[in-house]
């Protein structure tokens, strides 16, 4: 089991006094002693500037994983590439040509596994025909798993499933951007999720939903933040 989490969103929509931002989603992932990064946002100077601000030394990062072939996903990270040439990428199916330009290694991720221990690549799952998604999960001692999600088109719900099964424990958080998911999604999450954060690209409604129904659950995220475990 994981013992410390700590999770710093890097990039979010959500704008925060002193970072930069804009439409797209990036977080930094510190699990005892790895470190991973979780998407790139879509410009490598937002992502540059962010983790230049929160001193983070990005060049210990072990590996990266990409949710999806987004560009609000994958744009920064030709920025990383420059930074840690080499840097393993976990991705769903799909062209890889263009991280590997950017001197990145892209390993195509087949199905859910546990990439180091307690550290799961979750998916990938179809969202339609040939376009897939995958999230990373982090099983925390005491508390369970802790779920983040990049765009979630194949449903947050439907991701949060594959983690709750394969792992086998309920979903103490999850975070990311849930695609404007409608209230069945919300609802379905909150039966085995403690905590819920909809952010980059849930929308508004799913965001007030979440906060209005559970309240008890609902955690906002937005550039800059910081959890810990
Ligand atoms: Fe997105
Ligand atoms: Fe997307």
């Amino acid at each position: 089991m994981v013992k410390k989490l700590k999770i710093t969103i890097l990039v979010d929509n959500k704008p925060a006094p002193g970072f930069m931002n804009d439409w797209g989603f990036s977080a930094f992932i510190e699990a005892d002693e790895h470190k991973i990064l979780f998407d790139a946002d879509t410009n490598p100077k937002v992502v540059k500037y962010n983790i230049e601000k929160l001193k983070i030394d990005i060049s210990k990062t072990e590996f990266a994983v990409l949710s999806h072939h987004h560009h609000d996903h994958y744009g920064g990270f030709e920025y990383i590439g420059k930074i840690i040439p080499g840097l393993k990428l976990y991705v769903p199916p799909g062209s890889v040509e263009m991280y590997r330009r950017w001197s990145l290694e892209p390993i195509v991720n087949e199905r859910t596994k546990e990439v180091l221990k307690d550290i799961y690549i979750i998916g990938p799952l179809e969202a339609w025909e040939n376009f897939y998604e995958e999230a990373i999960a982090v099983k925390v001692d005491g508390k369970g798993i802790v779920l983040i999600v990049g765009c979630s088109h194949p449903g947050a719900d439907n991701l949060a499933f594959e983690a709750r099964n394969k792992i086998g424990q309920d979903i103490y958080h999850i975070l990311g951007g849930f695609h404007k998911p409608s209230r069945t999604v919300i609802d379905n999450l909150a039966k085995f999720s403690k905590h819920i954060s909809p952010a980059h690209c849930s929308g508004d409604e799913a965001q007030e939903y979440t906060k209005r129904i559970y309240p008890d659950k609902f955690y906002d995220l937005r550039t800059g933040t910081i959890l810990e475990y």
